[in-house]
């Protein structure tokens, strides 16, 4: 039986991963996957996540199962960070999931329940593992602008006319704030102007928030999700925890689905229940846990809100070391929208063959499209990094 499986090669991203862990050369650099970095390289267990730790393993008596929607005090919480007061309790439907490739799988699931038909709008370029879950449920793949590469910026003409083609059977994966793989952000303007275009086609809104935090706060980086929220009758989020707490390898995330009112926002919670139910049965705890304990106390939470800061004015000051350096470098400014994108991720322009130069030559790892991981840099590396993209010739 299992001999009759075709061979699968792996997500691009996983696949540099596991090349990079390969390389033997000790100054090789890592700006693939993503995940956060100080500047010692390392991926650190952020304070309040310890200490929320150490107070779970002081108080936790009991390991029993949770409901299949995982620990209401988290859902809420979770909801609360994500929402605000934009909608009201009662049209949020809640599930947590295992991290937020879990939350984007339960939540396009729940479109295939709702009409297997259905299209899903995904943004080009994207993060590849939604083009691949979509793909992988059998649902209807269609690729809305996104990117004008040439201006290293948002093509919000391309992004406001392919919507306009959308309708009521159709999905668009919205990237909440950090846009993967390309760091070119919706202003708030942007979002209105979208809220309003999905308005009238009745497309439904799945807005992936994978890096809350990160952009520029996380008041800042939720503002346009809520303005869709607060807009549009319907709308799925899949939240992930993995980058704003660090706390990847726990698999904490969330599906938050807002319906126009109780009873349907009912039906909707049975179906999530359901699939959790079918998929995994009880969502990872430990994590969504940790993340409660630091969202309910005052002391916690400012001190995980103050270091989520710190990480995000460390990958804006890359950004701009970055961009400085490349500047001196090659006497052009043509470098200079590094500095002024959002997140973690931006596309340099690489070609495949720039990439694989790049990686040969200088042990500087990159995803195949050309997405660098800022967070990846640090003071000591940024020469060694311009250096090898003049080289390559970009
Ligand atoms: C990334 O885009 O590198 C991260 O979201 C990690 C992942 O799961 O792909």
């Amino acid at each position: 039986m299992l001999s009759r499986l075709s061979p699968q090669s792996p997500d691009k991203i996983i696949g540099l991963m596991q090349q990079f862990r390969a390389d033997p050369r000790a100054d090789k650099i890592d700006l693939g996957v993503g995940v956060y970095r100080d500047a010692r390289g390392r991926t650190p267990v952020m304070r309040a996540v310890k200490a929320a730790e150490e107070t779970l393993w002081r108080t936790q008596d009991s390991k029993g199962y949770v409901g299949i929607e995982g620990d209401p005090a988290f859902l809420e919480a979770i909801g609360t960070l994500v929402l605000g007061d934009a909608v009201p309790a009662e049209r949020i439907a809640a599930v947590g999931t295992p991290g937020g490739t879990g939350a984007v799988r339960q939540a396009l699931e729940l479109v295939r329940l709702a009409d297997a038909g259905a299209r899903v709008f995904i943004p080009a370029p994207s993060w590849p593992n939604h083009a691949a879950i979509v793909n992988f449920l059998g649902l209807g793949e269609a690729a809305y602008r996104y990117y004008d590469a040439a201006a290293h910026a948002l093509d919000l003409p391309g992004l406001l006319a392919d919507l306009e083609t959308t309708g009521p059977g159709d999905v668009v994966i919205l990237h909440g704030c950090c846009h993967n793989p390309t760091g070119a952000e919706l202003t708030l303007a942007d979002w209105a102007a979208i809220a309003e275009v999905l308005g009238r086609t009745g497309a439904l809104p799945l807005v992936d928030l994978a890096y809350l935090g990160f952009g520029d706060g996380l008041e800042a980086d939720a503002a346009g999700l809520r303005l869709l929220a607060g807009a549009l009758p319907e709308m799925l989020i899949s939240v992930s925890c993995s980058k704003n707490f660090g706390l990847y390898r726990e698999r904490v995330g969330a599906v938050l689905a807002l319906s126009p009112d109780p009873a349907a926002r009912d039906l909707v919670r049975g179906n999530l229940s359901n699939l959790n139910r079918q998929n995994f049965a009880f969502p990872p705890d430990h994590g969504a846990r940790v993340v409660t304990g630091i969202l309910g106390d005052a002391a916690l939470r400012a001190d995980w809100a103050a270091e989520l800061e710190t990480m995000r004015s460390r990958i804006e000051t890359l950004r701009r070391t970055l961009a400085d350096r490349l500047r001196d470098k090659s006497g052009s400014d043509r470098f200079a929208f590094l500095a002024g994108q959002k997140g973690l991720f931006s596309l340099i322009g690489a070609t495949p063959d720039q990439v694989t130069a790049m990686r040969e030559t200088h042990g500087v790892y990159l995803i195949g499209d050309g997405r660098i991981n800022l967070a990846g840099l640090s003071e000591n590396n940024i020469p060694k990094v311009a250096e090898a993209m003049l080289a390559a010739g970009l």
